[in-house]
């Protein structure tokens, strides 16, 4: 092999072990838990506790990891938090000072809040025993999803009480985001709190997960007078390349021979809920591969900035609430502002 050879064959091996590096730090970290869609639920239940009423958003700072059982219980509820234990034990100490575990008894008859402190305690020192009336109870229960029975005493009055073996997680904006099975090992556990900790559910993993129920985190500001609007500009102006649905054409994912791409949905399906509202209006500006058949013409000297944004306004109108909410930054805390118009509307 002569030294240009060499060269060559080194430069390859550096090539394949970048791209190979490339692969496995894009790889998203796959948690060993069930995403779930980001559901709300009552933070401001107050239960009780040997130190006084407590409630969630007592904790908004941290992740919560909610289990919930009674003191009688044999064998699952001692095993999941002794696993909790040791999870958080593998965790350095200002990733444990994230987290708040909440043992919540839904047997309020014979676990008193005394009772339950002493228990909680026997698994860590800061782990809290919580519970509460019945109603309060199932207040909590009912809007995480949490199932319980209690069933009928013996001879001797005892009973035992069904219950779900899920240990729910609680993030630090209150949302419920992540249920561990009964299964999982303490060492999953640790490994899914450090990712939740330090980058949190990345957004498309919570989306994958489906709808969420609820409405009211959104805080995307739709103007009706500008989604009507926008109808009929994106009737007039759109709807003929991405569909009077927002659906775009079929095939749009696949690139055609020159590079260009077939209208894309901007709808429910789409990716542009991924791009900021900067960069979806310098597209519709400037267009997209404007020399080649297919293309995304430039509206600029056809659209004023309002009519622009009142076509975003009613695109945005068909979004799912997830995508309004990760778009709105409430997934990420960071409220995007409406813009200040630079030019007149137009009448
Ligand atoms: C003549 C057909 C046509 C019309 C009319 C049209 N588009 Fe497009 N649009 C396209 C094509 C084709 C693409 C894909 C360009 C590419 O990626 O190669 C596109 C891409 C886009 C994108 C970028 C999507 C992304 O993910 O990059 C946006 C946003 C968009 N169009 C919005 C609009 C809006 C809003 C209107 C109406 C004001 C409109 N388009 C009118 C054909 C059209």
């Amino acid at each position: 092999m002569n030294t240009k050879q060499t060269t060559i064959l080194v430069g390859l091996i550096f090539l394949l072990i970048a791209v190979v590096a490339g692969i496995t730090l894009n790889q998203p970290y796959q948690f060993h838990g069930f995403i779930v869609p980001p559901v709300q639920h009552d933070n401001h239940v107050f239960l009780r506790t040997q130190e006084g009423p407590m409630n969630l958003t007592k904790y908004h700072d941290k992740f919560v990891l909610l289990y919930f059982g009674y003191t009688y219980c044999p064998d699952v509820c001692p095993t999941s938090l002794a696993k909790l234990k040791t999870a958080l034990a593998e965790l350095s100490e200002a990733e444990r000072n994230k987290v708040q575990v909440i043992f919540i008894s839904v047997d309020p008859d014979r676990d008193t809040p005394e009772k339950l402190n002493e228990y909680a305690k026997l698994f860590g020192l800061d782990f809290i025993g919580a519970t509460g009336t019945r109603t309060e109870i199932d207040l909590v229960t009912e809007s995480l999803g949490v199932k319980y029975k209690i069933n009928p005493p013996d001879e001797n009055g005892n009973y035992s009480v069904d219950h779900s073996a899920y240990t729910y997680v609680i993030d630090p904006n209150g949302y419920l985001v992540m249920v561990w099975s009964h299964e999982i090992l303490a060492e999953e556990i640790a490994e899914d709190l450090t990712h939740l900790i330090e980058t949190g559910i990345p957004v498309n993993q919570q989306l994958l997960a489906g709808p969420t129920p609820t409405s009211v985190i959104c805080s995307l500001t739709l103007i009706p007078e500008f989604v009507n609007n926008g109808q009929g500009l994106y009737e007039h102006n759109c709807a003929q390349c991405h569909g009077i649905d927002l659906g775009g054409i079929p095939g749009w994912r696949t690139p055609l021979a020159d590079g260009s791409n077939l209208a894309p949905p901007l709808g429910i399906s789409s990716v542009i809920w991924q791009k900021t509202e900067a960069e979806l209006i310098e597209v519709i500006k400037d267009g997209k591969n404007l020399n080649k058949p297919i293309h995304m013409p430039a509206f600029e000297n056809t659209l004023s900035d309002e009519e622009i944004y009142s076509i975003l306004q009613y695109i945005y109108s068909k979004w799912s609430i997830n995508q309004k909410n990760y778009y709105a930054g409430s997934l990420t805390q960071t409220p995007m502002p409406p813009p200040a118009f630079t030019s007149t509307p137009t009448p």
